[in-house]
């Protein structure tokens, strides 16, 4: 036998001070870190409010509770292997039991055989959950066509009668209580819509169809965003989707298959020939009007929307003003040009604009 390793002393478990305060200060650490995690939830949509998002939701505090279970009972194996490292390093340098050695087998073979036994049930249940929120609401549901482009939504409400279609931008009402089917496609790059409170993330994808079914269970407004890096702008393509009760939402869609209101005074009747005179007619639609553009949003009810240029800023006059004159200010790289006006021609625009409920 080896005198020089058996007359070795064991180190002291834990040398000095600062040592001792270690997993301490690493504890604190990491407790802090959990509560601005925990805090920062607070400012982002986290109530499940449709049938999807709870299934969904389940499925993930499923996956949490089981990753920290296996993260405390893997930390706690570490630490115990730490605490026993000098004892059994002297064991192991002075001679090698074989019970010793086929315990530590066992041990490593069950921690296998339990990691995947784990890894199947969250597999099984992972599977279970994404038949059962894609087979929710096939009975009758709403149909929605998105259309998502750089950096917007187009949104149009299908009708089986004809001439009740309508098109919309950037604002989905939807009933509660009702299934919608959301039909979803691209005009140009790949984006994604996600509204974390009624479902996941699904791809809008150039030329090839997709769909996502939903519903709200009560009524609220979900703030939902692009998923899918789309460009430069891709952080500001947000979408609200507005559930409210049938009723209004029946009033609302019946006020949107009309056409805008005509200029009801001199200064929105001058707005309304600034904007047929200029080049917002090339790019937007007004139903009602010549203005029939395809490429921006339709605007026939402009001033019935919360937001603008996709949930980058309130739909307000002054923010409406700074889009209109300098849209690149407030959405670089977007599509619309800059369109300087004199004083008189842009208060009329908006004036014009603002009557569009
Ligand atoms: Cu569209 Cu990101």
């Amino acid at each position: 036998m080896n005198s020089r390793l058996v007359n070795r002393a064991p180190r002291p478990l834990l040398r000095n001070r600062s040592e001792r305060r270690a997993p301490r200060v690493a504890g604190a650490g990491a407790l802090a870190l959990l509560c601005v995690a925990i805090a920062g939830c607070s400012g982002w949509p986290s109530h499940p409010a449709g049938p999807q998002a709870v299934r969904i939701a389940g499925e993930w505090w499923l996956f949490l509770s089981v990753s920290c279970a296996i993260y405390v009972v893997v930390m706690a194996a570490l630490i115990a292997a730490l605490l026993r490292a000098p004892r059994a390093r002297a064991e192991t340098e002075t001679e090698l039991p074989a019970p010793a050695n086929r315990r530590f087998s066992y041990a490593v073979g069950a921690a296998v055989a339990i990691s995947v036994a784990l890894l199947f049930v969250l597999l099984i249940s992972d599977l279970l959950t994404g038949r059962v929120v894609e087979a929710f609401g096939a009975n009758d549901p709403l149909i929605i066509e998105i259309k998502g482009r750089q950096w917007w939504w187009e949104v149009s409400y299908a009708d089986p009668i004809a001439g009740n279609r309508f098109t919309t931008a950037n604002e989905i009402h939807i009933p509660i209580g009702r299934p919608v089917e959301l039909l979803l496609t691209s005009a140009d790059v790949i984006h994604s819509l996600w509204v974390p409170e009624l479902h996941g993330k699904r791809d809008l994808i150039p030329a090839y169809g997709r769909r996502l079914r939903l519903q709200a269970d009560r009524a609220g407004i979900y703030r939902g965003q692009c998923a899918e890096f789309c460009g430069y702008q891709h952080a500001k393509m947000s979408l609200l989707i507005i559930a409210e009760p049938e009723a209004v939402f029946a009033a609302w869609q019946n006020a949107q298959r009309q056409p805008a209101r005509p200029p009801a005074n001199e200064s929105e009747t001058r707005g309304q020939q600034v904007f047929l005179s200029t080049t917002c007619v090339m790019c937007h639609t007004v139903q009602g009007t010549p203005a029939g553009g395809k490429v921006a949003p339709d605007l026939t009810h402009l001033a019935s929307r919360q937001t603008i240029a996709s949930g980058a800023v309130p739909n307000t006059p002054g923010h409406l003003a700074a889009w209109i004159l300098d849209p690149q200010s407030i959405k670089p790289g977007t599509n619309m040009p800059g369109n300087p006006m004199s004083p008189q021609d842009l208060q009329a625009l908006l004036a014009y604009l603002r009557s569009l409920t």
